[in-house]
């Protein structure tokens, strides 16, 4: 997800596009850059890092252009940095173009670029193949060349061209990620996202899927897939632009918490080939590396450290290799079990966390392979490790970690099976059987999503708790983990998480009149063990709100309150039982006046020890 601004009109572009793109960080701000027209010439300015390092270059320069193109990054192909950031410009510097999205078949392209045009690329990106494309394509008509090159391209994109010979033209092309026009009056303007432009003008043309736009300043043009012109009533905004930002969420948590389908339909489909296998660009493992190692370690901090408890049991169950799970500030003081034998599993949303970094050099040095599960593309978790698999959630900007997490177990879940498939211990028919139950993971949790009446009403009736109680068995107790500190960290109530089969050795102590314990019991095999734990607790007048998968009503004899999620394979259940578990903290946290986003005493990225 990056976000991409064109301006074309009687102003200074430069200062309008760098305006833009300030709406757009929240979309990706690991590079930035702009492109310009200016006497005959196509120049580009970009530069690795936020938009501001970008606004500092450029300011000093005095710049002066009336058509340019501008894009801030969030890297999926080619780590952040100068040469990788956008535009980019085509061999002969003809065309500069901006790009959201990823071009599923730029492999190919690239190769034909190379041997049929002797083209040198200059980035490691999909995306630089389109600039080569259309210049390639380039006949004196703009608009054809994009035509001919679009047609050659697979994947989602939203993309803005201008072009030397043109300077008078700017060309925007929609599939399958967002691209609005703002018209002004004498001017137009393009961008992902409506914030961008709203400083300028409130007049927004919502461009659809396959559409084409050229665009003057003083005209727009918007053409269908068959090449046709098609008329678009103009929208007017009315809403300001801090709340397009969250598009309409009141807070980025909640916006978060609502893109898991997306995050579990990115981090799946874009790795499945046509022969329904799993590939992945970064991860080189193979048969004999596996058969070498007699150990997985999966080390992380916090919400990652929770997925990797799920993780272990998805390896363990469908690979049938061992796994130690460890916090990473204890794993690099302690005298681990790792060798040259063992592949090292280090989880990081950010891919910066201090511990979880140090631990990985400290497990490479001992002679470990290094597989990292990072969200954050060319950070130093990634940028460290022997092969990496991204989950593509898009940028996380709550500091409450959500489409991160379920991304992080949609990684494990792929790689247990991928594992499997290396080692030859599953059979095709059973590894096709996992990868359609997993597929079908995005709509379950789409349908999760629309039970947050439900929890709103328990967390009203329960927000005034200091102490709230998770529980579980099996992989239940993992997400009761999650679910108290996602709970902590938000609302600041006291929250302990347990093993439900440990209550008796202690912890039931706690339990008297009214004390909350929200108790998951998604687990078919456990599920009999659970009932009786509640009966534990209600027996010492607690309040419980169980989670069951849908069909299992005999758990309303029970428990005060039922949370239902969607029927599916006991091993996958953490990919949905945890989104009632966010929602409740979420809704808690605004019943106590917190701020969600930033929770007091917390960062996004903890760089320290
Ligand atoms: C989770 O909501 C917290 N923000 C925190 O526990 C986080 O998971 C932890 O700091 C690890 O961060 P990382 O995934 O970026 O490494």
């Amino acid at each position: 997800m990056c976000g991409i601004v064109g301006y074309i009109g009687h102003r200074n572009a430069v200062d309008i596009l760098i305006d833009g793109l300030s709406k757009l960080e929240y979309r990706g701000y690991d590079s930035a850059g702009i492109a310009l027209y200016i006497a005959g010439d196509l120049e580009v300015y970009k530069y690795k890092g936020r938009l501001q390092n970008l606004a500092d270059k450029v300011e000093p320069l005095q710049l002066s252009a009336n058509i340019g193109i501008g894009h801030t990054r969030w890297a999926t192909h080619g780590e952040p940095s100068d040469v990788n950031a956008h535009p980019h410009i085509s061999y002969q510097g003809k065309v500069a173009i901006i790009h959201n999205g990823i071009i599923e078949n730029y492999a190919q392209l690239k190769d034909w670029l190379i041997d049929e045009h002797g083209i040198e690329f200059q980035s490691e990106t999909d995306t630089e193949v389109i600039a080569h494309l259309i210049e390639v394509f380039y006949e004196d008509d703009l608009l054809d060349a994009v035509n001919r090159a679009v047609r050659r391209m697979e994947g989602a994109y939203a993309i803005g061209v201008i072009a030397q010979e043109e300077p008078d033209t700017m060309i925007a092309v929609r599939k399958d990620s967002p691209l609005i026009v703002g018209v002004g009056d004498n001017e137009n303007f393009i961008a992902s996202d409506i914030p961008a432009i709203l400083n300028y003008t409130r007049d927004v043309l919502l461009i659809e899927n396959d559409e084409v736009v050229v665009l003057t300043k003083d005209e727009v043009q918007i053409y269908d897939s068959l090449g046709q012109e098609i008329e678009r009533d103009i929208y007017q905004v009315t809403w300001d632009a801090a709340a397009a930002e969250k598009e309409g969420y009141a807070h980025f948590t909640m916006k978060e918490i609502h893109e898991q389908p997306k995050g579990l339909h990115d981090t799946l489909h874009r790795r499945i080939d046509a022969e329904g296998n799993f590939k992945f660009e970064h991860i080189a493992l193979d048969k004999a590396m596996l058969e070498k190692f007699n150990r997985i370690y999966i080390v992380a901090c916090g919400t990652a450290y929770h997925a990797g408890l799920v993780g272990k049991r998805a390896i363990e169950k469908l690979a049938g290799i061992p796994v130690i799970v460890d916090i990473a500030s204890e794993f690099r003081y302690s005298e681990p079990f790792v060798d040259d034998k063992t592949l090292f599993i280090a989880v990081s949303q950010s891919g910066e966390t201090l511990d979880t970094l140090q631990s990985l050099r400290y497990a490479k040095q001992l002679g470990a392979r290094i597989l990292s599960i990072v969200n954050v593309v060319g950070s130093s978790v990634a940028r460290d490790s022997d092969d990496i698999f991204y989950t593509w959630a898009g940028p996380e900007i709550g500091v409450a970690s959500t489409k991160a997490f379920t991304t992080q177990l949609m990684a494990f879940y792929m790689l247990a099976l991928h594992l499997a498939k290396i080692k030859g211990s599953m059979k095709d028919e059973e590894y096709n059987q996992w990868i359609e139950k997993l597929a079908t993971m995005e709509q379950l949790a789409a349908d999760t999503l629309t039970i947050d009446a439900q929890i709103q009403k328990i967390a009203a009736e329960q927000f005034n708790n200091e102490s709230i109680f998770f529980m579980g068995r099996g992989l239940d107790v993992d997400i009761a983990f999650e679910s108290s500190l996602k709970l902590k960290e938000l609302s600041y109530i006291n929250s302990l998480a347990i093993a439900a089969g440990e209550l008796k050795h202690g912890t039931i102590a706690l339990i008297q009149e009214g004390t909350v314990v929200i108790a998951l019991a998604t687990q078919a095999h456990l599920y009999e063990k659970m009932v009786s734990n509640i009966r534990e607790v209600k027996a010492r007048g607690a309040y419980v709100v169980a989670i069951a998968q849908e069909g299992n009503r005999a758990i309303e004899d029970v428990a005060d309150d039922v949370i239902y999620i969607g029927a599916c394979d006991n091993l996958l259940t953490p990919l949905i039982s945890v989104i009632p578990m966010q929602y409740f903290a979420y809704y808690v946290a605004l019943q106590r006046g917190n701020d969600v986003d930033k929770p007091r005493n917390l960062a996004k990225s903890v760089t320290v020890e």
